[in-house]
């Protein structure tokens, strides 16, 4: 694996104590602490110069709620880029929803900022005049942008290789192939013990037959079942080979519901 840091991020926050989450914990914090990737934390309050270290205020035309200040947001802004903060992405619910596809672009950078916003928003002028980008991660509203910009880091911080223990791991997840991933079994192999039980308590037999080809073709086959079940969006978004249509078709031929 090739050694050194692979993207730099950015985050421009009020609440920059809420980041121990992605680098303290899991796959992010080891590989942080391995050096494959770097967080630079800019408070807006840090850049006030009242003696109330305001960075908020009402929204002309009235409203409820607060909106943050621009100049505030710009000076992070300004000593992010100073430490060469590259692309930034502005996280709100406006933006375009944030998929696999941006997440491997990011994880191309290699440096990104992530405005944070709080309240009602950010004045609209910072955005015209800084914000490359505008990212959702769904259409709901969160407190903030922080949780946002840490699911982003999160996503992409795995796909830098070497982050995940198999180098294998990121290639075979949901997504990469446009798929839902299939059921997944560990020990034992029966569970619950009992009669009457509602969920199948045998592991499918084939996982246990060490049969390497058999293995992968009802992988596949459940995971394009359950993407034609629960994600009928993604796979009309993917073309399928000859292969996948038949194992496809057996599963909706077994399943009764085709
Ligand atoms: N900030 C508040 N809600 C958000 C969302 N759904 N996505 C990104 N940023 C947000």
């Amino acid at each position: 694996m090739a050694g050194g840091l692979v993207i730099r991020f950015h985050v421009v926050t009020l609440f920059p104590e809420m980041f121990a989450a992605v680098t303290h914990s899991g796959i992010s914090g080891r590989a942080l602490e391995t050096g494959l990737w770097s967080l630079g934390l800019w408070n807006p309050r840090d850049f006030t110069k009242d003696n109330y270290r305001t960075v908020d205020d009402r929204p002309y035309g009235g409203g409820p709620g607060m909106l943050m200040l621009a100049e505030p947001l710009e000076k992070a802004l300004d000593a992010a880029r100073e430490a060469g903060g590259g692309r930034v992405i502005y996280l709100s619910p406006q933006g375009k929803r944030l998929d696999h596809e941006k997440v491997m672009e990011l994880a191309g950078r290699e440096a990104v900022t992530l405005l944070c916003g709080r309240y009602e928003g950010v004045d609209e002028r910072l955005i015209r005049r800084r914000v490359d980008e505008e990212l959702s991660i769904g259409d709901y509203v969160l407190s903030g942008g922080e949780i946002a910009a840490m699911a982003t880091i999160d996503a992409v911080v795995r796909q830098i290789p070497g982050a995940l223990g198999g180098e294998q791991s990121a290639i075979e997840e949901s997504f990469v192939q446009g798929l839902l991933d299939c059921p997944q079994y560990t020990r034992p192999e029966i569970w619950p013990e009992g009669a009457g039980e509602k969920v199948t308590a045998q592991v499918p037999s084939v996982l246990m037959s060490g049969h390497h080809e058999n293995i992968r073709r009802w992988r596949l086959k459940q995971a394009l079942g359950r993407t034609w079940q629960r994600r009928p969006d993604l796979l009309a978004a993917r073309k399928l080979s000859e292969d996948e249509r038949t194992l496809l078709e057996e599963f909706q031929r077994e399943s009764g519901e085709s």
